[in-house]
């Protein structure tokens, strides 16, 4: 008798409760066991993992997919030990998406109305008016147009933001002014009000905002952070923000995560520190692709969603 495909659970962030009953539902018959109760490692087709120990996806001779349970897989492809030729896919959802655009448009708008400044004014008992700023005179930049930092685009628009947007490779978007590559970052960067980081970490993007890109944008910009925190020279955006270049960072990834209680971005005045908790992949909207990517694969097709380890993304 054929055995049943077989998935290996590997995570401490995420519920494998929740992912049972979604995988079950997508694939009857499917096995799921939770790491670190492997059974028998030939038995494993398929990993679905976030942040898994190093070097452990060698042990499992047949395995065929690994799933990263989120959209970037920078903690996968940083494992030395991968398994040769074993694609690596993640996870394109709606759900996912549509928690990241809540992300950006619920701190661009508090940005653009001077929310730090008003609560920092509250704190003080102290009556500051801001006359309210028309859409059009802030000018709302996304670092990354990829899945989710045009979905994010798309709903900003509706608020008459003028946007404009940075990638790797060249690109024509409705209403969006796109820029690419590193020569076209200096002229993306100085009409940016507001930034917004929703890049991949890969070997191209680690620090890419360092003092000379801060210094880039207009005096008094303010930048989101969203995408992952060795995009930033964490030491370099806090002098940007004490020099005054910058008027405020919001951020949720960090160098450190959790970021240490010691850390200076929690008690500065000019940060909103956010638990990396803006988008998380959700086996309710995402367990349908798992098994659709784990048929695929045991079918001896490509998966869906998968990465380029050579890019990092
Ligand atoms: N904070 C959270 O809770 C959370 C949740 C989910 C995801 N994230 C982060 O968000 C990131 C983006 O997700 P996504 O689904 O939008 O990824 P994606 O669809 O792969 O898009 C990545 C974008 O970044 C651009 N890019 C990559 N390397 C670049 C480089 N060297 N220079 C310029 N642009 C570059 C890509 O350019 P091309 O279009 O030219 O390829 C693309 O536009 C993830 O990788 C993850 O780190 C964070």
């Amino acid at each position: 008798m054929a055995r049943p495909p077989t998935l290996l659970f590997i995570s401490s962030d995420d519920d494998p409760v929740a992912w049972r009953a979604n995988l079950a539902a997508a694939m009857p018959g499917l096995e799921m066991r939770v790491w670190p109760e492997t059974g028998d490692p030939a038995e494993i087709d398929a990993a679905l993992v976030w942040r898994h120990p190093p070097g452990v996806l060698r042990r499992f001779p047949n395995l065929k997919l690994i799933v990263n349970i989120g959209a970037g897989v920078d903690y996968v492809l940083a494992d030395p030990d991968l398994p040769p030729g074993v694609p690596v896919a993640r996870i394109v959802d709606d759900m996912l998406t549509q928690a990241m655009t809540q992300y950006v448009v619920l701190h661009v708008l508090a940005l653009h109305r001077r929310m730090p400044e008003i609560a920092a004014a509250q704190r003080a008992a102290r009556w500051r008016y801001f006359h309210p700023p028309a859409a059009s005179e802030t000018r709302v930049g996304l670092l990354g147009l990829g899945r989710l930092g045009q979905d994010a685009a798309a709903m900003l628009a509706r608020f008459g933001f003028p946007l404009r947007g940075w990638s790797r490779t060249p690109k024509t978007l409705p209403g969006i002014e796109c820029r690419a590559g590193l020569d076209g970052l200096p002229g993306f960067l100085a009409g940016c009000d507001i930034l917004v980081a929703l890049l991949p970490q890969t070997p191209a993007t680690e620090n890419l905002m360092d003092a000379a890109r801060f210094a880039q944008l207009p005096r008094g910009a303010a930048f989101v952070n969203a995408g992952r925190g060795r995009l930033v020279v964490e030491t370099d955006l806090l002098a940007a923000l004490d020099s005054g270049q910058l008027r405020h960072a919001t951020l949720d990834v960090f160098l450190e995560e959790p970021l240490p209680p010691e850390h200076p971005f929690w008690r500065h005045p000019k940060v909103t520190v956010t638990p990396h908790n803006a988008a998380a992949a959700d086996p309710r909207g995402a367990a349908e692709q798992v098994a659709a990517n784990l048929r695929r694969v045991l079918a001896g097709q490509a998966p869906f969603n998968a990465v380029d380890p050579a890019r990092g993304y």
